[in-house]
């Protein structure tokens, strides 16, 4: 018992109207890894939350080292030795990487903040994890990656004892994710507790040392992970089995509906061919930073492009601005859903009504509420978002469930050509194959789909054509049916080499 530095002992947790945690016991040790699994708003990030102090728990019992304790406050889990990384980013995006590392336990000299002292400080820390970051950079004008790299360094700066990452890996790098691993071992082998959550269930292997399930706020089993397989660790997280994780369905040759021309904008996107069928989905694949992303943005007009056509259903299109691209019926499911795929402040409700406004208001400008409440509640069956009220704030939802309202309101739209861009980041096994099926729904019903996606087995699994992308260009595509990893792999490092 006494090996235990956390133990959490029938923990109770009560929003408004759900009971994110019921009497949940969890313990973790020095020196291991634990990964903390369940779906969607099973209540991980909330019973972490409660470790650190964010969320003051209803009921139950902490120890930390053994000792109960009591009034748990950020500080003062901070003060015993407890970190915690985000789910989503924390970084205040107008400060340097230092200042962000050292917020609210800055250095002070005589008075003064020891603006260098910091810096040299953060820059240790940055080198340990062999991050090529200047401390000085201001925060928001690094990559989502970077900035994630930066909360974990953040976190280590404390020298904490007991780590907890919540889905740490969710915008990293194949390359950063191995980096991130030996850095997660390293600080396990120094006798560290480190509680890992993450949906990328293949990723386990490489570093867990036992699991804890969770489900619908419940504990449901820890085991070591030796003495397990994922079939049960799905089904244990779902409650059932789950029968196939790829759904594919066969829709036949069809009508070219969409065309992109040589299309160019800024410097990662180069010449950019490509066309979709009625029903077909496209998966386009590369490493991060291979400019798929910024392709769709120039597509769908929220950068602009320096040269190129867009041609849909045989006729020329101009989109200089994403209302024209909605307006043709063009729209994108964006990777960051935080930044630009929700209103957090706004309801559920509004969030999926508001690119359907046109079809909403009525006579005098009034929004048809009982249309409103229907388009909603459509969205939320089909997706099966979890929540206590259409009327709550996106951000009461869990990460999952956050995304899945944005694919929600673009559902609701009479959407011809849907981009999803990384559509199942964060979103747990059985979420991903309602995704899935949602995207098999869309071919069915003749809407182009174009599939972005850093997870090689569902691009393989879920297109019906691949294309891949290095460095802004195309670098090859091929029929999913003849594709492979290492084919695809070996086209989105084509430039790395020369690059590097
Ligand atoms: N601040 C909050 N206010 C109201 N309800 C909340 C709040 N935070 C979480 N919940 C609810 O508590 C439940 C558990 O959510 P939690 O975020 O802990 O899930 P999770 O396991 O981390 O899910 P995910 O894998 O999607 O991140 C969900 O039903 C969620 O909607
Ligand atoms: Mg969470």
């Amino acid at each position: 018992m006494a090996d235990y530095i956390v133990e959490l002992l029938n923990v109770t947790k009560i929003f408004p109207g759900v009971k994110a945690l019921d009497n949940v016991s969890f313990n973790l040790k020095a020196g291991e890894i634990l990964a903390l699994l369940g779906e969607n708003g099973a209540g991980k990030s909330t019973l972490m939350k409660v470790l650190s102090g964010v969320y003051t728990k209803d009921s139950g019992l902490i120890k930390v080292f053994g000792e109960i304790v009591e009034g748990l406050t950020p500080k003062k889990a901070q003060d015993l030795g407890i970190a915690i990384i985000h789910q989503e980013l924390n970084m205040c995006s107008h400060l340097s990487v230092a200042e962000n590392i050292f917020l609210g336990r800055e250095i002070v000299r005589n008075g003064i903040l020891a603006q260098k002292e910091m810096n040299a400080e953060a820059k240790k820390i940055l080198d340990s994890l062999s991050l090529d970051i200047d401390p000085e950079t201001i925060v928001g004008t690094l990559p989502v990656s970077k900035q994630q790299m930066v909360e974990i360094a953040k976190a280590l700066s404390t020298n904490a004892k007991i780590l907890i990452m919540d889905e740490p890996t969710s915008a990293l790098t194949a390359k950063e994710i191995e980096e991130l691993f030996k850095i997660i071992r390293k600080l396990r082998d120094e006798g560290r507790g480190i509680v890992y959550i993450s949906h990328r269930l293949e990723e386990l292997r490489y570093i867990v040392d036992r699991v804890t399930i969770l489900r619908d706020g419940q504990f449901i089993k820890t085991m070591d992970f030796k003495d397990t397989d994922m079939r049960e660790i799905i089904s244990l997280m779902v409650g059932r089995d789950i029968k196939e994780k790829y759904p594919r369905i066969e829709c036949g040759v069809r009508k070219k509906i969409f065309e992109v021309k040589n299309l160019n904008a800024g410097r990662m996107v180069r010449n950019i061919n490509l066309e979709l069928y009625e029903g077909e989905i496209v998966g386009i694949a590369g490493l991060m930073g291979a400019g798929r992303t910024e392709t769709s943005r120039a597509i769908f007009g929220a950068d602009p492009k320096d040269s190129g056509e867009i041609w849909l259903h045989g006729r020329k299109v101009t989109i200089n601005s994403p209302a024209d691209a909605i307006r043709e019926g063009i729209v994108v499911v964006p990777e960051d859903r935080k930044k630009y795929g929700l209103c957090t402040k706004l309801s559920i409700k509004n969030n999926i009504s508001l690119p359907n406004l046109n079809r909403l208001i009525m006579f005098l400008g009034y929004i048809n509420k009982k249309q409103e409440n229907i388009m909603s509640q459509t969205a939320v069956d089909n997706l099966k978002i979890k929540l206590t009220s259409a009327d709550a704030n996106a951000d009461s939802l869990s990460g999952g469930n956050q995304q899945k309202v944005v694919v929600g309101k673009w559902l609701a739209n009479n959407s011809k050509i849907i981009i999803f861009d990384e559509p199942t980041r964060g979103i747990d096994v059985a979420a991903k194959v309602e995704i899935y099926n949602i995207m098999n729904q869309l071919k069915r019903q003749g809407i182009g789909v174009l599939f972005i996606s850093s997870e090689l087995p569902e691009i393989l699994g879920i297109s019906d054509r691949i294309i891949v992308m290095c460095d802004g260009r195309i670098t090859g595509e091929m029929l999913a049916s003849e594709a492979t990893q290492d084919k695809i792999l070996e086209l989105a490092t084509k430039f790395e080499t020369k690059l590097a």
